[in-house]
């Protein structure tokens, strides 16, 4: 049996990070007995790879799971299903305690640098503690090993004992990639990490992270909205639309070569600093739809410019549609595919109709089973009531009875 696991986890995939079938719902909705009956599909059936050395960059509206995605590749949520596969190892499958082990090789540097940094530690104790705590520096080591790395994300050793609150937003988040880099990781999930910042500091720490990258050889997960910053640093882009991956592929192919229509609006919405080029802009009608209620057939559906009948039945397919670029669009199907994929939606539905039908015959067994064990005290409120007609009865002869003696008295 412990071969079984160990084989199952140690298979090697062909990635650095892979990730097959990714989902994160969250519950947001329980019945009356406590069970779950609505849930939230933040990340939803979500898959790709990325090769060691190179960097993701992820992107996409808000809320559509960019952030969820991360913390679910770190285990901060449990996955709901899916794999998740880590330098060789299924790291989905590992228990907590065999993952914790892992933990630092796979770090993850959050949006927000002021809320992300106690305010309680020194800058040398935010960096080192956790390098400490894994046994990656001893005492007599300690300092020498934070400053190497304070310096290496361009911060002063004299800042070494002072506190976050002394720093600017563009110092605090170089302290955050000081306390990501101090345990060696080799994957980095860098989250919406200049979107705090001014433009000039966002340069200065988007080409650090870009040496860092190359010096120390690590691999990003680089989300963003910012869709020049991604082009900037990214090898590989992935464009996520409510929970789902809806295309994905080498930077060249997704900027110059863009397929699916919400890529195509989002790219459309940059600005140019160029008078003279006239932008053929496509505008996103409508909000996103709601995660906990999306759209049937294509969750993109209510605001596509390009949208086709199927759309609104089927759900499309994620395919490869040519060498390493994936979409998931309609638009790209053969007439076959288009035929399967309308048949399958059609049996879904009838299967789900069927499923949710024979739920509402058992509840209603369930509830007339109840009622019959409910019987003998309703048999029993019967002969109460028939006692109490009785009563009634004998009290209404009395009465009689009496008004009768007393007209009798009176004559
Ligand atoms: N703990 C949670 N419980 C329930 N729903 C959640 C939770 N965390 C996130 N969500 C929901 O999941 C969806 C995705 O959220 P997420 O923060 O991953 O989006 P995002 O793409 O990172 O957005 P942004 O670009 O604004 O950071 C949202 O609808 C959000 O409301
Ligand atoms: S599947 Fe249809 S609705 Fe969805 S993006 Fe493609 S064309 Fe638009
Ligand atoms: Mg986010």
């Amino acid at each position: 049996m412990a071969d079984l696991t160990q084989n199952e986890v140690q298979t090697p995939p062909d990635a650095y990070l892979k990730v097959e079938n990714l989902c994160k719902h969250f519950v947001v909705g329980k019945d009356f007995f406590g069970r779950p009956n609505a849930w939230l599909k933040a990340v939803d059936n979500v898959s790709f790879s990325v090769q060691k050395g190179k960097t993701l960059g992820i992107v996409g509206e808000s809320g559509c799971g960019k952030t969820t995605m991360g913390r679910t590749i770190l285990r901060l949520y449990d996955v709901t299903s899916g794999d998740v596969w880590f330098n060789g190892e299924k790291i989905s499958a590992l228990k907590n305690k065999e993952f914790d082990k892992r933990r630092p090789n796979m770090q993850m540097i959050f949006q927000d640098p002021y809320a992300s940094l106690s305010p309680r530690l020194t800058v040398g104790e935010i960096i080192g503690e956790a390098a400490r705590q894994h046994k990656l520096v001893d005492k007599s080591g300690y300092y020498d090993y934070v400053v190497d790395v304070m310096k290496m994300c361009g911060l002063q050793p004299h800042y070494f004992e002072r506190y976050p609150h002394e720093f600017s937003g563009g110092q605090r988040q170089r302290i955050c990639i000081a306390r990501a880099l101090a345990l060696k990781p080799g994957l980095v999930i860098c989250d919406e990490p200049v979107s705090a910042l001014d433009v000039s500091i966002q340069a200065q720490i988007i080409n650090m992270l870009i040496d860092l990258r190359k010096t120390l050889g690590l691999t990003y997960l680089f989300i963003s909205h910012d869709l020049s910053v991604v082009k900037h640093i990214s090898d590989e882009v992935g464009v996520m639309y409510l929970g789902t991956m809806v295309e994905y592929g080498k930077k060249e192919d997704i900027f110059n070569n863009t397929l699916h229509p919400y890529t195509k609006a989002l790219f459309s919405a940059v600005p140019v600093p160029n008078v003279h080029v006239k932008m053929n802009r496509v505008i996103l009608q409508g909000d996103i739809p709601s995660p906990v209620n999306p759209p049937k057939g294509c969750k993109f559906h209510t605001r596509c410019s390009e949208c086709m009948d199927i759309c609104t039945k089927a759900v499309p397919e994620y395919r490869e549609i040519e060498p390493g670029h994936f979409c998931a669009c309609h638009l790209f199907n053969t007439e076959e595919d288009s035929l399967r994929l309308l048949n399958e939606a059609k049996e879904r539905e009838e299967r789900e109709r069927e499923e949710e039908a024979a739920k509402l015959k058992n509840r209603l067994k369930a509830k007339i089973s109840s009622l019959k064990d409910k019987k003998p005290s309703s048999d029993a409120a019967a002969e109460e009531k028939a006692d109490n007609g009785d009563i009634a009865e004998k009290v209404n002869a009395d009465v009689g009875e009496s008004a009768q003696n007393n007209k009798e008295d009176k004559s």
